[in-house]
């Protein structure tokens, strides 16, 4: 069923996610390719509230595909949550002619972008969050950025905890959810991975585990901590006092979510940014774009709000296998 909408909209939600500025790129082309205006929100709903929005020409988003962040600028914003927030922003895109809006976010972004589709405004949302934990799809834009930021951050610090014969707890972001830490763990060679999802709270158990590495000649212990868990501090002196071994906590925080883009994320979001345009295109709502099986498909927000992803047990018991 092919609709012929004449103006979209784009906005960036939520935190900012490194291939966001490629994935507003796509958005902006693809359009402009198929004869559409195109209309930038800028600093997500709270924006949209503000009626902060550009027109969006090809030059407009020349320089921004190798470009960390989001050029269109992010913001949260609480009005967005209630019913009269909802209304007021499907009012102001009815006003500037907007009949089909991309939202570029995570979960509460394509919640945003569902209460919009009720109120007849096309919205098509695609996964943009460095934490993975997105449930309909495989991959979201900006994890293997992130991934690879906080690996080499990871290897820096291990470095100096094995010059020192250290345990050093490092915490990286994800807020619920463990996909970066699991990685990290497996790609930095950790000892101990805590993740939000398997985490038993049983510490004593971490310090039995460091007392015998030690004494099996391991010069360093290396805990990636999720910040699903966090405390890394705390855990830290609690793990000095306890096996004698000096430990110090290195909390990764916000570098992780900046940087030029990788090879991956340049691409997915290129992808899924042209593809949200197609369905707008085709007359489709209510949609999320995701990645499955080595495809891109699309789902009903409805349904991908209630999906469930679950971290790989497999790859999480080939870590600990691998860190003996
Ligand atoms: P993310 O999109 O990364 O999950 P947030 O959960 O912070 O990030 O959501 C981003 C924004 O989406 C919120 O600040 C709010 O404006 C909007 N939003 C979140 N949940 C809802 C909801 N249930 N209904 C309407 N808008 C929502
Ligand atoms: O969702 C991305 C993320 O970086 C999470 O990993 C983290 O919990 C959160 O955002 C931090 O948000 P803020 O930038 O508001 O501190």
């Amino acid at each position: 069923m092919a609709n012929h909408i004449k103006t979209i909209g784009v906005l960036t939600s939520g935190g900012d996610a490194p291939g966001m500025n490629a994935a507003i790129r796509a958005v902006v082309r693809t359009a402009l390719g198929k004869g559409l205006n195109v209309q930038g929100i800028r600093r997500g709903y709270h924006g949209l509230l503000n009626e902060e929005i550009i027109n969006m020409t090809a030059r407009d988003v020349s320089d921004i595909i190798q470009r960390g962040g989001t050029v269109l600028q992010t913001a949260r914003c609480a009005e967005m949550r209630t019913e009269e927030g909802q209304r007021k922003a499907a009012g102001i895109l009815k006003k500037y002619g907007i009949e089909g809006l991309v939202v570029i976010g995570g979960d509460g972004s394509f919640a945003g972008a569902q209460k919009l589709s009720n109120l007849g405004i096309n919205t098509i949302g695609i996964p943009g969050t460095i934490d993975l934990d997105i449930d309909c799809t495989e991959y979201t834009i900006g994890f293997d950025t992130a991934v690879n930021t906080a690996m080499e951050a990871i290897d820096k610090v291990r470095d100096t905890s094995t010059s020192h014969e250290r345990c050093s707890v490092i915490e990286v972001m994800g807020r619920d959810a463990g996909y970066l830490a699991l990685w990290c763990g497996i790609a930095n060679g950790a000892e101990q991975i805590l993740l939000p999802e398997e985490h038993d709270y049983d510490e004593q158990k971490i310090i039995d585990n460091i007392v015998e590495n030690r004494k099996r000649g391991k010069k360093h212990y290396i805990i990636i901590n999720a910040e699903g868990i966090g405390d890394s501090i705390n855990m830290a002196k609690r793990i000095e006092e306890a096996t004698g071994m000096e430990t110090r906590a290195t909390i990764l925080g916000h570098m992780q979510r900046g940087g030029s883009p990788t090879c991956k994320d340049r691409v997915f979001a290129s992808i899924m940014g042209a593809k949200a345009v197609d369905l707008l295109c085709e007359g489709k709502t209510n949609r999320v774009v995701g990645f499955s099986h080595g495809e891109y498909i699309d789902f009903d927000i409805d349904e991908a709000l209630n999906m469930k992803k679950e971290i790989p047990e497999y790859q999480y018991k080939i870590a600990k296998d691998l860190s003996i």
